[in-house]
């Protein structure tokens, strides 16, 4: 049994699937089916369109919101042509491939209209009529506006070409039988097309249209129902799991030692860095990557609606949590020599990382989570920079390091850095996270 409901190992890059627990699946079959809505009609195919046939700056403009939307991330293989499909999305119930949507006519989207494009976008039906599983996430895609889903269309449209069949799911019985979304959807997929709030200003508005719909976020910091479903109203933001990786709160409960500001968040999201928070790692680095390159003005608006959840934290700043370097080093003498030999080099006060304004780790999020899966798969996995080389980066250690080894360096780090509760079976979770690794 993996951990978590989402937790999956995606086959080289990873990639979020947001979609369901079986056997609730397996009971809305009966649902789907009985009520006769699982049949949904083929659009006709329609001659491609010409690069020529779209504006110059409509295609920039999807560009840019396809950026936001991470289509590159789920729809390219690893070594693969962008947008060609072919990644493998691991799952609880098997493995699932994003398919190809470059406009090649025989494998790719070359043959649908906008309007077949749309329906995948907001209902999840593919142009012949099939149903599309939530791993496409089409319950926030559908609250964005059709003048932006008409953008990504032609940004689409205009990129090359390319044969790339798709590969056959691999999924366990019965949820390979399509319809049985159909009852998935009647349950969960309610969202509307995003309306502003009057409340708000245009910034906040901006921001909240781009985080809830193409962004997704929510779609890894909430938590989920058994069916899959994301849950809403009070829960939403309160945290969720993404491959192992806990998305940490980011409404008021959120655990971060310091409370997120806008600008904080701006850093976070825009550089995949941000001092006192520490760093976009597994799942939330190629968000960060897209996000990077998006307009500046859009990541400033999503970091000003995600600031405003927990706009009740923003008392003054708390202060860090203490640094009770003696008594981790009491507790856990081995540790304390290990992070003095292999960690300290970056993380102690006086290394270079320090002068770079970073204050190490007194602030990380990673060691005020309830779980210490993130702390775990940084130390065993290292940290790559989602940006590009300039980034911060952080060797991995599953290959010098034992699991004993890192479960007394997580203990010892929670002990020095957080207040908190102790973390429990450690070492168990780091062979976890290594056995995921070590599968082809
Ligand atoms: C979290 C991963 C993920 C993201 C992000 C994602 N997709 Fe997908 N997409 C998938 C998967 C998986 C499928 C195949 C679903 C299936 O087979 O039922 C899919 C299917 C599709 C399809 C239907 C193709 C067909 O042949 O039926 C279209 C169109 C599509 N995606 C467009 C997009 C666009 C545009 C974006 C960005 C705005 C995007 N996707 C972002 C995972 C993703
Ligand atoms: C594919 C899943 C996924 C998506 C989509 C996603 N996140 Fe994350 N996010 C994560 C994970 C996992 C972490 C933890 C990363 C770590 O520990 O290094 C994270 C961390 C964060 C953090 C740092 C939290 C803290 O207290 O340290 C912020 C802020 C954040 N995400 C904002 C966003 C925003 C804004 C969006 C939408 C634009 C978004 N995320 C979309 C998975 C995701
Ligand atoms: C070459 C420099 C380097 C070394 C050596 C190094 N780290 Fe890191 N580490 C980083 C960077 C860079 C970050 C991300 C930036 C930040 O958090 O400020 C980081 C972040 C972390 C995080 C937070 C992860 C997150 O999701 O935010 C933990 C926990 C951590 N390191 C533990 C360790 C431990 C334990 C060791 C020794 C076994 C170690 N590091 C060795 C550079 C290093």
């Amino acid at each position: 049994m993996k951990p978590t409901r989402w937790a999956g190992r995606a086959a080289g890059r990873r990639a979020v699937v947001g979609w369901a627990a079986g056997g609730a699946l397996a009971c809305l079959a009966g649902v789907g089916a009985f009520l006769g809505i699982a049949y949904r009609s083929g659009l006709p195919t329609v001659p491609t369109p010409k690069a020529s046939d779209f504006p110059v700056e409509l295609v920039s403009r999807g560009a840019a919101l396809a950026t936001i939307g991470d289509c590159i991330v789920c729809h390219t293989a690893d070594g693969g042509a962008a947008y060609a499909g072919g990644r493998a999305l691991a799952t609880p119930f098997g493995t699932l491939y994003s398919t190809n949507i470059t406009p090649d006519r025989e494998t790719g989207i070359g043959g649908w209209s906008k309007e077949a494009f749309k329906r995948a976008m907001r209902d999840g039906v593919s142009r012949d009529g099939r149903h599309l599983y939530p791993a496409l996430p089409y319950d926030h895609y559908r609250r964005v506006h059709d003048g932006d889903l008409d953008a990504i269309y032609a940004f689409l449209m205009t990129r090359p070409a390319t044969s790339a069949p798709a590969k056959a799911n691999e999924l366990i019985f019965p949820l390979g039988f399509r319809p049985l979304l159909a009852g998935w959807k009647l349950l969960f997929l309610h969202q509307e097309e995003f309306t502003p709030r009057p409340d708000h200003d245009a910034v906040w508005n901006r921001g909240a249209y781009l985080a809830e719909g193409l962004g997704h976020c929510s779609g890894c910091h909430s938590p989920r129902n058994l069916a899959g479903a994301e849950e809403t109203g009070g829960s939403a933001y309160s945290g969720g799991m993404a491959e192992g990786w806990v998305a940490p709160a980011l409404n008021g409960a959120g655990p971060a030692a310091i409370p997120w500001t806008a600008d904080s968040l701006f850093t976070y999201l825009r550089t995949g860095v941000e001092g006192r928070h520490g760093a976009a790692a597994g799942p939330m680095g190629p968000v960060v990557h897209g996000l990077s390159r998006a307009p500046e003005s859009d990541v400033r608006a999503i970091a000003t609606y995600i600031a405003s959840l927990s706009a009740d934290r923003t008392a003054p700043e708390t202060p860090a949590p203490p640094d009770r370097t003696a008594e981790a080093a009491k507790a856990n003498p081995a540790a304390a020599a290990l992070f003095a030999g292999a960690c300290a080099g970056c993380h102690e006060g006086g290394a270079p990382m320090m002068t770079q304004g970073r204050p190490g780790l007194s602030t990380v999020t990673a060691l005020q989570l309830d779980r210490p899966d993130n702390a775990i798969r940084a130390i065993l996995q290292g940290i790559h920079p989602p940006t590009g080389p300039a980034g911060p980066t952080m060797p991995p250690f599953a290959a010098s390091l034992t699991d004993a080894q890192v479960a007394d360096l997580a203990a010892y780090l929670r002990t020095r850095f957080s207040d908190r509760p102790a973390w429990t079976s450690l070492e168990a979770a780091s062979a976890t996270v290594r056995k995921e690794e070590s599968q082809p």
